[in-house]
């Protein structure tokens, strides 16, 4: 993917930030703390930061002092993360933020020396599998764990149904596989193809679904969600457009009305690294 890229837009991110922090595997925290160091940096590396969203949300759950180090090729989005910081650790130490304006997918090993971990949220799917591939190649270079949460990986569910729902949802996925500047996106297969490279490089890979589940509390979330869904399908099938017209402005109005309860599928990831050479024979 090019430093241009997809570009995502700070009103989205701002409107689902609080989806995305209620969607997150809590549990997969739980299996991070244990390799959390207790002592010394903690030095985080937040991989498609956007805004910043997910150290808001992890900081606060993890202790002692925490030093993220944001990356993003969008240097609004970065602005906005630089002013915007996570609140104190969970145990009231503070926490710095530095941004970093690159493309994650041309990272060297050396740029996450120090990482004691590397998170990333709602990025996997807007990859190729020979990015991803590198990514997984530097994250497991950096020998620490690795959270990357909240991976499209296909299927939504709309109550009421309707039957076009599921032709616009496969529209929607192959739209998220298309292929761009020669290379296919990896889109809903990101977590399999993921799974399977982590699987052979590191110690453990646990995967637990998020789900967004929204409804009457999160209206505006949903018909903005509803709004690009069926938009990405209709550029993907173009005669998808002619036969939505009025399933779009029925389900928009239900959206608005808190009428449209919607679950959108994602997967977390907790990537944990083989202990380094030392310590496995001093253990043994
Ligand atoms: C869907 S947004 C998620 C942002 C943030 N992680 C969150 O959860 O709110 C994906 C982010 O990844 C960034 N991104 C995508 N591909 C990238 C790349 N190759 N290099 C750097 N940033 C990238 C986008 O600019 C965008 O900010």
């Amino acid at each position: 993917m090019t430093v241009e890229g997809i570009r995502v837009s700070r009103r989205w991110l701002a409107l689902r930030e609080p989806a995305d922090a209620a969607a997150r595997a809590p549990d997969l925290v739980e299996n991070l703390r244990p390799h959390h160091p207790e002592t010394g940096p903690r030095v985080i590396h937040d991989l498609g930061c956007g805004t910043g969203a997910m150290g808001r949300w992890l900081a606060p759950l993890l202790p002692g002092p925490q030093h993220w180090v944001v990356h993003d090729r969008d240097a609004d989005l970065l602005k906005v993360a630089a002013a915007d910081l996570p609140g104190p650790a969970a145990d009231g130490t503070a926490v710095t933020v530095e941004v970093r304006q690159s493309d994650i997918t041309r990272l060297h090993p050396g740029d996450l020396t120090g990482a004691t971990l590397i998170t990333a949220s709602a990025l996997l799917d807007m990859l190729t599998e020979d990015e991803l591939a590198r990514l997984v190649t530097v994250c497991v270079g950096a020998g620490c764990p690795a959270l990357l949460t909240l991976s499209v990986v296909g299927g939504v569910h709309l109550t009421p149904a309707d039957p076009l729902d599921r032709r616009v949802a496969a529209a929607f996925d192959a739209h998220q596989r298309r292929t761009t500047e020669g290379a296919r996106l990896l889109g809903p297969d990101a977590v399999t193809v993921a799974l399977d490279q982590f699987s052979r490089l590191a110690a453990e890979v646990l995967v637990r679904p998020s789900p967004w589940r929204l409804g009457a509390l999160q209206a505006d979330l949903a018909a903005e969600w509803f709004t690009g869904w069926v938009g990405a399908a209709c550029e993907q099938q173009l005669e998808l457009a002619a036969e939505t017209d009025d399933y779009t402005r029925r389900r928009l109005a239900e959206a608005t009305a808190g009428q449209l309860a919607v679950t959108v599928n994602h997967a977390d990831l907790l990537i944990l690294p083989h202990d380094p050479p030392s310590e496995r024979s001093s253990a043994g």
